[in-house]
């Protein structure tokens, strides 16, 4: 069955982003440790990564490791880290195959030195790709995105460097981590939880939100296809009336 069959790719979200919840609830439910979970998780990415490409999206951003993640007990981090250099070393022949360019969001210098490095060398060698821009948020968290704008902000007036007077929406954009994304048009989360994590605050401002109630390794196309699908039935006004936009 051809779950993506009656999508319209007129009316396509240009950035999907997702909260990828559930992965230790998954777990403990077939009577394992949390980081069974996430390392089932990964095949989850993987499809999603592949059916967005499939679909035709042009930015899918993954909320992978949060600021306050760094909280958890260290056996549960540490695997994640692993995780993501096992991850990154295997799927860079996926992101080849599919013309995907990787991008990361987030403070990734505070991630492992082997992290940080494995991240970095994929991102240099899918640079030139022009398919879809993954990014995965990772030691991401907007409060902090936010605080570093404004200090950059700040110090450039204080330095004469543009005044107070030119402060916009464009010139905050630019000092964000997601200068170079478009604003997300559709935000997924799994788990059935209702929120947002502290997940881009600023850039979700007019998203279309839709939560599912499922975990996040069970996360098929099938899910993304209901997904895009009720977005494709909203009516996004932006503020204006019904009637202004026709
Ligand atoms: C999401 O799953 C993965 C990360 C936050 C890294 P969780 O690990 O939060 O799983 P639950 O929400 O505890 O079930
Ligand atoms: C959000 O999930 C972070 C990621 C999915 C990476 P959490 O599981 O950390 O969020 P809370 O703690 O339930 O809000
Ligand atoms: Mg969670």
């Amino acid at each position: 069955m051809d779950f993506f069959e009656d999508i319209d790719k007129q009316n396509l979200p240009a950035h999907i982003a997702i909260i990828m919840d559930g992965n230790g609830r998954w777990a403990k439910e077939r009577g394992k440790h949390r980081v069974f979970g996430h390392e089932n998780g990964v095949h989850a990415v993987r499809s999603t990564v592949e059916n967005c490409v499939k679909i035709g999206v042009d930015y899918l951003t993954l909320y992978t490791f949060s600021t306050e993640n760094w909280k958890r007990p260290k056996l549960e981090v540490d695997t994640l880290m692993k995780l993501l250099v096992s991850s990154l070393k295997k799927e860079l022949e996926t992101f080849i195959k599919n013309n995907v360019k990787l991008n990361a969001i987030g403070d990734i210098e505070s991630l492992p030195k082997k992290a940080n490095h494995e991240l970095k060398e994929v991102i240099e060698k899918t640079r030139g790709h022009t398919g879809m821009t993954l990014t995965l948020a990772l030691s991401y968290g907007s409060r902090e995105e936010i605080k570093n704008a404004v200090k950059q902000i700040s110090a450039k007036v204080k330095n004469n460097i543009i005044s107070i007077e030119s402060i916009d929406e464009t010139i905050i954009n630019t000092h964000l981590y997601t200068h170079n994304l478009p604003d997300v048009d559709l935000l997924i989360r799994t788990s059935g939880e209702h929120r947002i994590s502290n997940f881009l605050l600023w850039q979700i401002a007019y998203a279309e939100l839709y939560f599912v109630d499922v975990f996040w390794p069970d996360f098929t196309e099938q899910y993304l296809a209901q997904a895009i699908k009720s977005y494709q039935n909203r009516e996004r006004r932006f503020g204006k009336t019904s009637e202004q936009l026709n």
